[in-house]
């Protein structure tokens, strides 16, 4: 079966927003897509993996004439690729360049919380250097590190401050996937900017409640990319690392594609489309067969009708791979009538946004959840159906599981380990969630101005046995 719809509510699509930008074809020569390259590690050995990475400032040529101030992580813009290995041990130097205080946020990372989490209780003042520690425990995966500081995580990820983290595993590498990473193994960062006079970005000049939003498509810091296609076989590692716009993904000749991964991980099945949409933060890997077409020919990936990436096609090896009907083992486990139900309202728009009918207090602690223990989370979206928004919820340290939305089955690229979810307005989508590091962590609305206007909340996960407290900082002691 090949899916051809996006699911997610079309009343509900970005377009409909009164602040709505429409994305418009850049003013720019097409360029090579840039493919950030691998960060090294400082130190290696069979079970330690040692890593620095540096939040600094930098400057961009996005288009002809003037370069862009931007921020980055160990380059001018976004930042290098980190690769972890299931089960070793990093070590990682946060160092801030930069001449204000960010944080070092992993997303979609199963490790314990705050401090090595990176959000906003995490901070790294200008011209320190932090130092975390965790052991890499969880399945293959596409994550992502980004800036966190509340509540100005919108405005340093739009300067820059993102990159990919790709966890790698055994299960993963006996898969019949592509690995080159550069080859036809392709990060896809999917963002939008707005240049101001002298190219230069303007946060506040383009702010809105809603989310900011830019004309220009921006692909892992490219401006009208072009990418040159030497295997039959491409794996595209796609992150929708925009502050608020939705990626309505499809190809010319409506050319099919498989998706192969979701935000944590391989999907139990893979999954044939022909149309993706992705919101604020998730993460779709997916395989992309070009044997139909020949050296010369070109492919384009559109959002929506505006095209985002020319894939230029060259000589290559035939390469007829079936994949199997089964990827992954996901764990499912078992719950009971006596599961407790944790619900979770996003409501409003604009300043108004809430999460349980509150704004976000980084002095709070919203809820509590035992470690290892299994609980049902409804997370709720009160917008009406005509005008309201797509909210993406995201906790942080976890993976959890879709169990259903509005009670029916979710969608079927839902059925593997995500840490972020489209909500859809008037709709409940149900959770299965399992904490397995203690910590506080957050729990948000993903599009970051919502995120840094309030829509987020914060939990203990907490081990009875060995109990904690935990500093938390407010905006008085940041
Ligand atoms: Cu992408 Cu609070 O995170
Ligand atoms: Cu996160
Ligand atoms: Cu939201």
């Amino acid at each position: 079966k090949v899916y051809t719809d996006y699911f997610f509510d079309e009343p509900a699509y970005n377009v409909h927003d009164g602040g709505y930008v429409p994305l418009k074809k850049a003013a720019a020569a097409p360029s090579q897509l840039r493919i950030p390259p691998l960060l090294k590690p400082d130190k290696e050995t069979r079970s330690d993996t040692y890593y620095t990475v540096t939040a600094q400032a930098g400057e961009t040529q996005f288009l002809p004439g003037e370069k862009t101030k931007t921020w980055g992580f160990g380059l001018p813009f976004l930042g290098k690729t980190i690769i972890f290995e299931k089960g070793k041990s990093v070590h990682i130097n946060l160092q801030n360049k930069l001449s204000e205080l960010t944080t070092f946020h992993w997303h979609g990372l199963n490790v314990s919380g705050p401090i090595v989490d990176g959000g906003c209780h995490a901070p790294v003042y200008p011209a320190e250097t932090n130092k975390i520690a965790f052991k890499v425990d969880q399945p293959a995966a596409t994550l992502w590190l980004h800036a966190h500081p509340c509540p100005s995580t919108a405005e340093q990820v739009w300067k820059g401050l993102a990159a990919m983290v790709i966890v790698k595993d055994k299960a993963e590498s006996k898969l019949p996937f592509p690995r080159k990473y550069g080859v036809d193994d392709i990060p896809l960062i999917l963002q939008d900017r707005k240049f101001h006079a002298h190219n230069q970005l303007d946060y506040n000049a383009d702010y809105d409640p809603d989310g900011v939003q830019g004309p220009t498509a921006v692909i892992n810091g490219t401006v009208n990319p072009y990418f040159d296609v030497t295997t039959q076989r491409v794996r595209f590692r796609i992150l929708n690392g925009a502050n608020r716009r939705e990626w309505r993904l499809h190809f010319s000749d409506d050319l099919q594609f498989t998706q192969i991964g979701s935000d944590g991980g391989i999907l139990p099945e893979p999954v044939a489309f022909t149309h993706l949409m992705l919101t604020c933060a998730e993460r779709a890997e997916i395989i992309v067969d070009f044997g139909k077409y020949h050296p010369g020919d070109e492919v384009t990936l559109y959002t929506d009708d505006v095209p985002l990436v020319t894939f230029k096609i060259h000589e290559f090896e035939p390469a007829e791979v079936k994949l199997p009907e089964h990827l992954a083992e996901i764990p499912n486990p078992e719950v009971t009538p006596d599961t407790p139900i944790h619900r979770v309202v996003m409501s409003g728009m604009d300043e108004e946004v809430m999460l349980d009918g509150k704004k976000f207090d980084m002095q709070r602690i919203d809820a509590k959840q035992k470690i290892g223990s299994v609980e049902l989370w409804d997370i709720v979206n009160t917008n009406q159906k005509e005008g309201g928004m797509v909210h993406p919820y995201h906790m942080h340290g976890i993976q959890f599981l879709v169990v259903s939305r509005n009670g029916h089955a979710p969608y079927p690229n839902e059925h593997g380990f995500k840490d972020t979810v489209g909500v859809n307005p008037r709709e409940t989508v149900r959770l299965k969630v399992w904490y397995d590091k203690p910590g506080v962590f957050m729990y948000h609305c993903h599009i970051i101005e919502h995120e840094d206007g309030g829509m987020m909340a914060q939990i203990e996960a907490y081990d009875p046995k060995h109990p904690q407290t935990y500093k938390l900082m407010d905006m008085e002691t940041l």
